[in-house]
């Protein structure tokens, strides 16, 4: 029996990578969206993965196996962006040697992409409607009403909502485009999908498969604190760039034209040699306990050499070490001040005079 699918499992394979709450929200609804045949209105900023997510809802619904057709409505004028969307009879125009299907033949059964579909003109618009209506539309050139199924799934960098309100788009297409949204986040709103998407692009452009190419823990941190105003796009050509750049093997910041900003550079944490990170913590360690050891014991050595565990003579060399003999010697002269009215007690005088006379401190 096979393995019943996961939600993630659709995300594996529409190759979208993230885990961040933003992008999940997106994400875990496109399964739904894809068992409808209403239209899509996908927005977010450039590189965001509008066109992605738009493979994605094709290749997840039963249309998978029929066209997905992409047109940039901004590339083009109206007359072209015509011709493109419904094809034309041999003859229609100056220049039309041949019959030819456009777009929305071309994706009968299958889904049109509708990119930065806000620069679409008004007659572009209406023309538009009509077969997201009823399916329907006419050849340039032609008389004869054609029938195609497609899906619509639309893209804008900007919000819509605005445009159609100034009337710079029509509210009827809107509506029919706009059944499902997805809002994209962009990528400096999702810090935490930032590394695993520049590994995945490490591994896609690996140019020798099997060869791991690394981040450098710098590089590492530079990622994650830059803005990406490009988004995933620029992350991908960023990484791109390393891969190509590099010398050894590990991407270095250089290699990919990235500084690092001053409030990331306390974040990134250069790796010293085990024996030198040991010796750091295991002074600071020392120093810490003996300071404490000796307030404890008012600048006592052999008393805090007793309690401690430790030979005197060691402890001493370990108080000259750390400079603690002077402030032992504070702490020693405070303990006699505070045994002044006490003047008979000579006993106190005796345990801090050794130590006074520096007996501890060992050549
Ligand atoms: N979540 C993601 N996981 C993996 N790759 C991604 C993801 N999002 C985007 N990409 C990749 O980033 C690049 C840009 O994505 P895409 O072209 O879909 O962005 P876009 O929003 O359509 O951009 P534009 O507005 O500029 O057209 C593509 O190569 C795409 O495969
Ligand atoms: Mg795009």
């Amino acid at each position: 029996m096979s393995r019943e699918r996961r939600p993630e499992d659709f995300q594996i394979e529409a190759g979208i990578v993230g885990q961040s709450r933003a992008l999940l929200r997106a994400v875990e609804k496109l399964p739904a969206i894809a068992r409808s045949d209403a239209g899509v209105l996908i927005c977010g900023e450039s590189g965001t993965g509008k066109e992605l997510v738009a493979r994605a809802i094709h290749y997840l619904s039963e249309r998978a196996p029929f066209a997905f057709m992409a047109v940039n409505c901004g590339s083009l004028p109206d007359g072209l962006l015509e011709s493109e969307f419904f094809g034309h009879e041999r003859g229609a125009f100056t220049g039309a040697h041949a019959r030819r299907d456009g777009l929305i033949a071309q994706a009968n059964r299958g889904t049109l992409f509708l990119d930065e579909v806000d620069s679409l003109t008004m007659k572009a618009q209406v023309n538009l409607l009509r077969v997201l209506q009823d399916k329907k539309f006419r050849c340039l050139g032609s008389t004869a009403e054609r029938e195609s199924n497609v899906r619509f799934i639309a893209a804008s960098n900007r919000a819509m909502r605005p445009l159609v309100q100034s009337g710079g788009f029509r509210e009827d297409l809107y509506y029919r485009l706009c059944v499902f949204t997805v809002f994209l986040p962009p990528l400096r709103e999702r810090k935490n999908d930032i590394l695993p998407l520049a590994e995945h692009f490490l591994r896609k452009h690996a140019p020798t498969k099997g060869i791991a190419m690394k981040l450098s823990p710098v590089v590492q941190s530079a990622l994650e604190s830059y803005e990406w105003p490009g988004n995933i796009r620029e992350l991908e050509n960023t990484i791109i760039r390393g891969i190509y750049l590099n010398h050894n093997g590990t991407i270095e910041l250089e290699d990919i034209g990235l500084t690092l900003p001053d409030s990331a550079k306390d974040k990134v944490r250069v790796p010293q040699s085990f024996k030198a990170a040991k010796q750091e913590a295991v002074e600071a360690f020392e120093r810490e306990y003996l300071g404490r050891l000796m307030l404890e014991h008012r600048g006592n050595v052999s008393h805090a050499a007793r309690a401690a565990g430790k030979d005197r003579r060691d402890l001493g060399r370990l108080l000259k070490k750390y400079q603690l003999d002077t402030e032992v010697a504070e702490v020693r002269a405070s303990a006699i001040h505070w045994n002044e009215s006490d003047a008979t007690n000579t006993q106190n005088r005796a345990i801090a005079m050794p130590f006074i006379d520096g007996e501890y401190i060992e050549p």
